[in-house]
């Protein structure tokens, strides 16, 4: 992946030192705002991923550029506090209960209602650009858990993710079908193509992942964080899918939607009780953990939704700088 355009000092300074540019001992860590943030993170996490090209891999471990992450981690955390509040103990035994009725009551914005019957082909495009950040590494992040847990969470959790990447089929793994989904789009397929073009909100979705599936103090929140997309995968990935067919998808451009349809529906059942239910029975202290990632996984996704709907709301594009001819395959 290239390293992306800076936006804004702390992102050009980072920027600037992983091409080359000298040490970030000392650098001060304040972002001019939350595309500053969300990118600096996003350039920081990727290290732990696929990395960046021409970048030394030895990064990941710079104490100087870890010292930029935790204070950006700080300035996220709070905000997902501001957002969401702060973990609270939970009752282990009530945490798949807990989890169906914080999924209920999300009445999150209606995109899936909007792409289903009425995002143009333009609009629909735009989404898959959005999501091209996330589906494209899907479930990446959230392996990062499996060697955290032991027993009954670990089988579930390999379980899930065994489905995600295709049961070790290349041409199934979920990462590899979104593909079939951007180019029916025209869409560049390569991995981290268009994080340029994401705002902050998109960003944010992709980083609250890395942020919890990058720490082992994080381990709950990363599997309530689980636990919440894939109970609230099914009924989305449907409506995906029939707005793709009414713009003139093909089974192989809907292949990605309506996969998840059918998954999700079992995947849901398998998260909340076999994962979540029993990692907080082994490790109870964390069962609050575990409610807070799904709430903060609901709540992140909901204020990107709610950006890409208002932008569309308002005749915009919820991208940056997107000039269709740009994007295009070679
Ligand atoms: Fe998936
Ligand atoms: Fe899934």
């Amino acid at each position: 992946m290239k390293l992306p355009s800076p936006r804004g000092s702390l992102s050009s300074t980072l920027i600037d030192a992983l091409n080359g540019g000298g040490s970030l001992a000392g650098v001060s860590v304040a972002p001019d705002d939350d595309e500053d943030l969300q990118l600096s993170l996003f350039v920081c996490y990727e290290l732990a991923y696929r990395g960046w090209d021409g970048v030394d891999d030895a990064w990941e471990w710079d104490p100087g550029l870890l010292r930029v992450r935790a204070e950006l981690e700080r300035g996220f955390e709070e905000r997902l506090h501001a957002l969401v509040g702060v973990p609270a103990p939970a009752d282990p035994s009530t945490v798949p209960q807990a989890l169906l009725d914080i999924v209920a009551a999300d009445d999150g914005p209606a995109l899936s209602k909007y792409l289903r019957g009425q995002a143009t082909h333009e609009q629909f495009r735009e989404f898959v650009v959005h999501r091209s950040v996330y589906h494209l590494r899907e479930a990446d992040p959230h392996t990062y858990a499996i060697p955290r847990l032991a027993g009954r969470a670990k089988a579930a959790l390999i379980e899930i993710q065994l489905d995600e990447y295709g049961g070790g089929v290349t041409g199934r793994m979920h990462q590899e079908l979104f593909k079939q989904t951007m180019a029916h789009f025209g869409l560049d397929l390569t991995y981290g193509a268009h994080v340029g073009a994401v705002p902050a909100t998109t960003l944010a979705v992709n980083n609250l992942m890395s942020f919890f599936g990058l720490h082992r103090a994080r381990r709950g929140a990363i599997l309530g964080h689980l636990a919440a997309y894939e109970m609230t995968s099914s009924l989305p990935n449907r409506a995906y899918g029939t707005g793709l067919r009414r713009l003139g998808g093909d089974a192989s451009s809907t292949v990605f939607y309506d996969e998840h349809v059918e998954a999700d529906a079992v995947h849901e059942q398998i998260a909340a009780h076999d994962l979540c239910g029993s990692f907080a029975a082994a490790e109870p202290e964390l069962a609050g953990q575990v409610l807070w990632g799904a709430r903060c996984a609901l709540a992140v996704d909901n204020l990107w939704a709610q950006a890409v709907l208002d932008a569309w709301d308002s005749d915009h594009t919820s991208l940056r700088g997107w000039r269709a001819s740009t994007t295009l395959c070679a």
